[in-house]
């Protein structure tokens, strides 16, 4: 049932920019011509227009069982019916039962594990350091360049991009390091250069004892690029020698999304101190945690720590649902079998259109990037701009990232079907022929 009466396209639009601060548009996906979304189902969400599109963007990877999820309308719709909120002042069944479900899926015999929930990634990543340097006593985290972990004040000081950061001093305490990527990296391919610079760092630009350090194991925002095999495990062992926390930020890549693991970290037999998530954890409901190791959620309980909203009755319900229907309904797997789908059909468009100079990620976080020169890896803008109108116009939403704004992230729900991924394919291939 529709909340209010339908509104005229461009009359929306028109109040929408009236009345919104502009600051909210400054992530535009289609800003010559945005699109007004009224309903969603399963994958796929619909315009104002009555039109159906394959969501490859999962609502910024919100979406993982899908919309209008029927265990998502029952468990957070039974919840809201009977308690809309209850604070950690008081105890529920909802907080318990999925603290356990959340701990159960960590990797067997991994160790103590607690939850800790607030409202969204930011504050969670928050969190996080605030715990690494309570617990530590030290006080530098670093950060890997390329990465985003949010934009409120201490997440923005992990985040590596100039366009994110408003012209006020930086929040104390962040030092960034040169990112291993294995197609732009500054050191070029390879591990051993990105695990000596976190060393070089420490020694040049902390205090020689730091609180920690964060990795996405695929840096999303980024432009889907990630960690190459090896890295995570030997840069935790260089921040554990200098007294840090691992810190692993899996807002993106948990859930099952990877196909591969149900945690992005399990695939770099890394061992984190703090899993940080958000995003596809409550399939669309705003929820975001940490999972973390006993004792450093011991020494932080010394600090007073209270969020409003956290652990909110019908968003836990909400997460509940996710963990039981990605398990019930072999959504994992699914990630697995359409992500290899779509990586191998990006491969074969690899081979016939120029335009596409590498195709990155695992399972449904998949990139791949538009090239006008591959030897030079000159960023092909325009063309992606005419390839996601193009794609659009046949029915898939896209989004680009990265400053060239060149690279495709497509993560669509992880319900999506071999037809869904086939019809995007087919659809990339008539739009790269025209682009180029
Ligand atoms: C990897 C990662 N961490 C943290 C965040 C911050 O999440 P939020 O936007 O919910 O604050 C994001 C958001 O895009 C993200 O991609």
């Amino acid at each position: 049932m529709p909340v209010s009466p339908p509104i005229p396209h461009d009359d929306l639009i028109r109040r929408r920019d009236r009345a919104f601060s502009p600051s909210v548009k400054t992530f535009p996906i289609f800003p010559k011509n945005p699109m007004v979304l009224t309903r969603g189902e399963g994958a796929h969400v619909f315009d104002d227009a009555g039109r159906r599109y394959l969501d490859g963007t999962a609502q910024n990877l919100c979406i993982s069982l899908g919309f209008a999820h029927p265990l998502t309308l029952e468990m957070a719709g039974a919840q809201l019916r009977s308690m809309q909120h209850c604070t950690t002042l008081f105890y529920n069944d909802q907080q318990a039962l999925y603290a356990e479900e959340l701990i159960a899926q960590m990797p067997a015999g991994s160790g103590d594990w607690v939850v800790h929930l607030v409202n969204s990634g930011a504050e969670a990543i928050d969190l996080a350091f605030t715990m690494a340097r309570v617990h530590t006593r030290n006080f530098e985290i670093l950060t890997l360049r390329n990465a985003y972990h949010g934009l409120q004040m201490g997440a923005l000081g992990s985040t590596a991009f100039a366009t994110c950061r408003p012209p006020i001093p930086p929040p104390a305490g962040y030092v960034s390091v040169h990112h291993p990527d294995q197609y732009k990296g500054v050191f070029g391919p390879g591990v051993d250069p990105y695990v000596a610079e976190i060393e070089r760092t420490i020694f040049a630009a902390t205090s020689g004892a730091i609180a920690g350090m964060i990795f996405e194991p695929i840096q999303g925002f980024g432009g889907v690029v990630p960690m190459p095999p090896t890295y995570l495990a030997r840069a935790a062992d260089v921040v554990r020698r200098a007294g840090g926390l691992v810190i692993i930020d899996e807002v993106q890549t948990g859930f099952g999304r990877m196909g591969s693991h149900y945690w992005g970290f399990e695939a770099h037999g890394v061992a984190p101190d703090i899993v940080v998530l958000g995003k596809g954890m409550g399939n669309g409901l705003p929820i975001s945690g940490v999972i973390v190791r006993r004792e450093i959620a011991e020494t932080f309980a010394e600090t007073r720590f209270f969020n409003t909203f956290g652990a909110n009755p019908v968003a836990v319900a909400a997460a509940r649902s996710v963990i039981i229907g990605v398990r019930e309904e072999g959504l994992q797997q699914n990630a697995a079998a359409r992500g290899g789908q779509l990586e191998a059909g990006l491969h074969a468009l690899q081979a016939k259109h120029a335009l596409i100079g590498d195709i990155r990620g695992c399972g449904l976080i998949v990139g791949f990037e538009l090239v006008t020169d591959r030897a030079a890896k000159t960023p092909a803008t325009a063309q992606g701009e005419r390839i996601q109108d193009a794609m659009r116009e046949a029915g898939f939403i896209t989004v680009r990232g990265t400053p060239g704004r060149n690279v495709f992230r497509i993560n669509p729900p992880l319900c999506v079907t071999e037809a869904d991924i086939a019809g995007l394919l087919a659809a990339l291939d008539r739009a790269l022929a025209d682009a180029a």
